[in-house]
């Protein structure tokens, strides 16, 4: 019982992000230089990766951009935990614990979710909030389906990504639920 009990609470200090906006599934590694290439990172930038899990792709980015300021938000213990240490490593990465909705994200040039679809559409509320129209957002698996023209990156792996400018999400009309 008492493993059972222990299992349990490992579960939730792993995937806990499930009640907040998206269990924990990585990005697949092979598609690190697709997320790469859709951010077009400069010196100087600001990108963030709100549910970063444990930051294989900020690490990934990192290395290749140091100087770019990478940040990730997560709010389960244990890829937090990970993610924060690895981070004591690499100097242009900052790690935060909390839920994204209450992050402020106002100096993001570049922002990546991998989130599910609804989390997505109700982050639409804060991308209007607080990122300068140019900024750029990043969306894994999902699109945002407002009329938007983003760039569509699909290939045979499965997984497509989605980027957009804040503005065009800010310009874009929401369809009725
Ligand atoms: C699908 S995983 C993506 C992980 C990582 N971004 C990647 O691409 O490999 C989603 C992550 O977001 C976290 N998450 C979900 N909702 C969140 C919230 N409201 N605030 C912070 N993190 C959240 C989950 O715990 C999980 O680690």
């Amino acid at each position: 019982m008492l493993y059972i009990l222990l299992f349990v609470i490992l579960l939730i200090l792993v995937f806990g992000g499930s009640f907040f906006g998206a269990p924990w599934i990585p990005t697949p590694r092979v598609d690190y230089a697709r997320i790469e290439k859709l951010s077009n990172l400069r010196d100087g930038q600001s990108f963030y990766d709100l549910g970063c899990g444990f930051g294989g792709l900020l690490f990934f980015l990192a290395q290749n951009h140091p100087a770019v300021k990478i940040k990730g938000v997560e709010i389960a213990i244990i890829p937090y935990i990970a993610a924060k240490i690895k981070a004591f490593s690499q100097k242009n990465v900052t790690i935060c614990f909390g839920d994204i909705k209450q992050h402020d994200i106002s100096d993001a040039d570049v922002v990546f979710m991998f989130l599910t679809p609804e989390t997505h559409r109700n982050l639409k509320a804060k991308i209007i909030r607080e990122l300068k129209p140019q900024a750029k957002v990043i969306t894994a698996c999902w699109g945002f389906d407002y009329d938007t023209n983003g760039i569509v990156d699909k290939t045979e792996s499965n997984v497509s990504y989605f980027a957009y400018t804040a503005g065009e999400i800010i310009g874009s009309r929401t369809p009725k639920q």
